[in-house]
């Protein structure tokens, strides 16, 4: 059987390249992988200091049991340019910064020490998609990803393909399409077992095959008592093959799920129902460390998407990301839009080449994700180019005849090659342009968009962004502005039934290059800040969930007199999917319903409250004293939740919150750490900007500084294990607080 061993452990990094060092082994940093070239300060960085050459290097020591096996080394991503080296001689070199190359080092490896020597080049180099233009994000460098040893058979499965049909009927059907790798051609046959196992591993279904060594598909019929994969319950189930020869065996498994999903010009549909997309869009990266964040970050994000904005989809803008967080995707029922990677720019014959194998290397990695419902196959926002375009999608047709394909553009009237029109609609905001002369519009028509005279299958792929960046500690009526068009696109997308959904840009705030974002190198775009922490416009998301999921009531007010222009508090927005929600005020007690008259699409419009619910004697009420907020939120006549809003806030409590309490010891697992400054009635202090200070004892270390300062009263770091077991105490200290302790365990 095949073993595929983390080789992420007990490398030595060089700030650097030179020749002597593929040969021999020199003194260096020691790291594990995940890694990032250059560590990076929060804002206000070079980025051209990472856009140079580094070398990893590490011992491969003999083993007996690699004798007469294939053997070789799987990179699941480095960034940009990788060149793999064992002892002295080039064994690959992979031009693409997001997906995986095998290293095979079979019969060229020595009895004793073996050295790897990996080069990974993070120049913006333009042969590479995405670069060779500008682009609004970073790539950051280093082999940012996991490396894994594996050892097979000589003749071994490469790769399997799962594909279901009869999905929605009682009885199923599955076909697994079975690749061979037979990288020395050795005459051959043998017989391939597939078997169907439930979660519980039970197996459920089994089929087998002779096989001379090609391509092989095997078909399990008419199977009776699966599930769909919904976003509800996305049961997974598994496929486990087995190829058995005189050459030895081998196995390979996948998960997939039982479901269909179909964009039309009526909308999307999951299992044949009209499900509205509401998602977000998804860069990989992370502070300091860039996109160098293992298995328990990926999931992380996945599961913010999910359980804290209640999304149902996530485009991984603009490459193809993490299997951890695809893996967990699958896992929580989120839906995604993978695309290749590519930002506006399209470069010659070879580039758009290496764009075309990166079609193939995306979907072939990933076919098997029942969350994946489509494949971008366009470089982000480019241009029309009729044969680039033609041959991506014929490729992606050509390999995964089973998911539609998109292409996300920004500009209107362009060539329709894909399946989908994937549309960024920036439009909302263009009515302040000088002389537009236009109404404001969240929407356009996607007839509008197409120049087609006809409805096709069409999603928004971004909106917002760049056209009101929103900081997490921002003026209150500037985040009120931010809540408000996301409301309104969501309530566009919502009001018409041609629109498959939409995607918002984007879910977290986002380092980038000098060209874009605030001067400081981040993207102020997100709905979370850079450490996932809402700003009040992530509850427009979070609020469309159905209440027996989650009870949202969320005012958009840092509830104080003077902080918006003129003073008060109105309109007052209260993100919520009450049925009503009272305030009390003083003397004052207002019960008011969802705002259907500007949010009627939306399955839960805010409660708006403003002059429209108020005598001009009641507005008098609003006098000089400030008082406190009472609001309690109801649902089918009776109270289900309530939140107080205090007039006099004041440094209360420092409160630190990890997501998991428990980590893995080995691994670097890693755990989020909120830490927030509270108010005695529990909400942040959005201007407290004081200084905290972290210690660590135990077996972890904080990623990136240990002395952070708060923004919009709250920061946040991510805490990683350093090998061993034991009880991790974790001290954040600022002047103003009593200091916390939280204790976390490594085991
Ligand atoms: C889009 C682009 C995104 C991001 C966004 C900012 O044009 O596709 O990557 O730059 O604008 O709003």
């Amino acid at each position: 059987m095949r073993t595929l061993a983390s080789f992420n452990d007990a490398w030595t990094f060089h700030k650097g390249f030179s020749p002597d060092l593929v040969r021999a082994l020199r003194e260096g940093q020691a790291i594990s992988l995940p890694h990032n070239a250059v560590e990076l300060p929060f804002n206000y960085f070079d980025e051209t200091c990472y856009q140079r050459a580094f070398t990893y290097q590490k011992i491969l020591a003999w083993q007996p049991d690699l004798s007469g096996r294939e053997v070789s080394l799987v990179f699941d991503a480095a960034m940009a340019d990788s060149v793999v080296y064992l002892n002295g001689t080039e064994i690959i070199a992979h031009q693409d910064g997001y997906t995986p190359f095998e290293a095979r080092l079979t019969g060229l490896l020595r009895e004793g020490d073996n050295l790897i020597t990996v080069k990974i080049d993070g120049s913006e180099n333009p042969a590479i998609p995405p670069f060779g233009g500008r682009i609004d994000y970073l790539t950051y460098a280093g082999i940012y990803r996991d490396v894994w040893l594996k050892v097979v058979a000589p003749v071994a499965i490469a790769n399997i393909k799962i594909e279901t049909t009869n999905t929605l009927a009682d009885a199923k059907s599955v076909s697994v399409r079975c690749d061979l790798s037979n990288p020395q051609g050795l005459a051959f046959s043998g017989t391939i077992d597939v078997e169907l196992k439930n979660t519980e591993g039970e197996v459920l279904a089994s089929v087998a095959s002779e096989t001379d060594g090609s391509s092989t598909t095997l078909s399990m019929e008419e199977l009776p008592d699966l599930d769909l994969w919904t976003l509800d319950n996305p049961v997974l189930y598994e496929i486990a093959v087995t190829l058995t020869s005189a050459e030895g065996s081998d196995g390979y498994s996948s998960h997939f799920g039982f479901r269909t999903a179909e964009f039309t010009p009526e909308g999307f549909r999951l299992n044949g129902k009209p499900l509205k997309i509401r998602g977000l869009n998804r860069h990989q990266s992370f502070p300091y460390v860039g996109y160098a964040m293992g298995r328990a970050a990926q999931e992380g994000d996945a599961d913010i998407l999910k359980d804290m904005l209640k999304c149902n989809l996530v485009r991984t803008s603009h490459y193809p990301q993490s299997k951890w967080f695809l893996d967990q995707c699958d896992r929580i029922g989120l839906l995604v839009f993978e695309e290749i990677p590519g930002w506006q720019h399209i470069g010659d014959e070879q580039w758009k080449q290496e764009s075309i194998r990166n079609v193939r290397r995306m979907i072939e990695r990933d076919w098997n994700h029942p969350s994946i419902v489509i494949w971008g196959v366009r470089i982000n926002e480019s241009l029309d180019d009729h044969d680039f375009y033609v041959e991506t999608n014929r490729l992606a047709r050509a390999l995964d005849p089973t998911r539609q394909t998109g292409g996300v553009r920004y500009i209107t009237d362009s060539e329709l090659l894909e399946d989908v029109y994937t549309m960024n609609d920036f439009i909302l905001g263009n009515e302040e342009l000088p002389g537009a002369n236009r109404p404001r519009t969240a929407l356009r028509s996607q007839q509008e968009c197409t120049g087609l005279s006809r409805n096709v299958p069409y999603l928004i792929t971004e909106f917002g962004g760049h056209m009101y960046p929103t900081k997490i500690h921002d003026q209150e009526q500037r985040q009120a502005e931010h809540v408000r068009r996301h409301l309104e696109v969501l309530n566009a997308a919502h009001g018409d039934p041609s629109i498959s959904g939409c995607i918002g840009w984007c879910m977290f705030d986002y380092n980038t290059h000098q060209d874009f974002g605030s001067g400081d190198r981040i993207c102020y775009h997100g709905v979370l800040d850079m450490f996932r922490e809402p700003k009040f416009a992530a509850f427009v998301y979070a609020s469309q969930c159905d209440p027996s999921n989650e009870v949202i009531l969320k005012p958009v007010t840092y509830w104080a007199r003077g902080e918006r222009s003129i003073g008060g508090v109105l309109p007052l927005i209260i993100l919520t999917n009450c049925d009503e929600v009272e305030l009390r005020y003083g003397s004052l007690t207002k019960r008011i319903g969802p705002d259907r008259e500007n949010f009627p699409h939306l399955p839960h419009p805010p409660v708006v409250i403003d002059h429209r619910h108020f005598s001009n004697d009641e507005l008098g009420v609003w006098g000089l004293k400030w008082e406190d907020g009472f609001f309690t939120g109801f649902i089918d006549g009776k109270p289900v939740t309530s939140l107080h809003m205090i007039p006099n806030p004041l440094p209360t409590t420092l409160d630190i919150r990890p997501d998991r309490q428990v980590l893995k010891a080995e691994g670097r697992d890693s755990t989020r750490v909120i830490v927030r400054a509270l108010d005695q009635a529990g909400a942040r202090l959005p201007f407290l900007n004081d200084v905290v200070a972290i210690k660590v004892d135990g077996p972890a270390r904080v990623i990136g500084p240990e002395t952070i300062t708060f923004q919009g009263g709250t920061t946040g770091f991510w805490l990683e294990t350093t090998g061993a077991p034991g009880s991790i105490s974790l001290t954040a200290s600022s002047l103003r607080f009593d200091t916390v302790k939280e204790e976390l365990q490594a085991v």
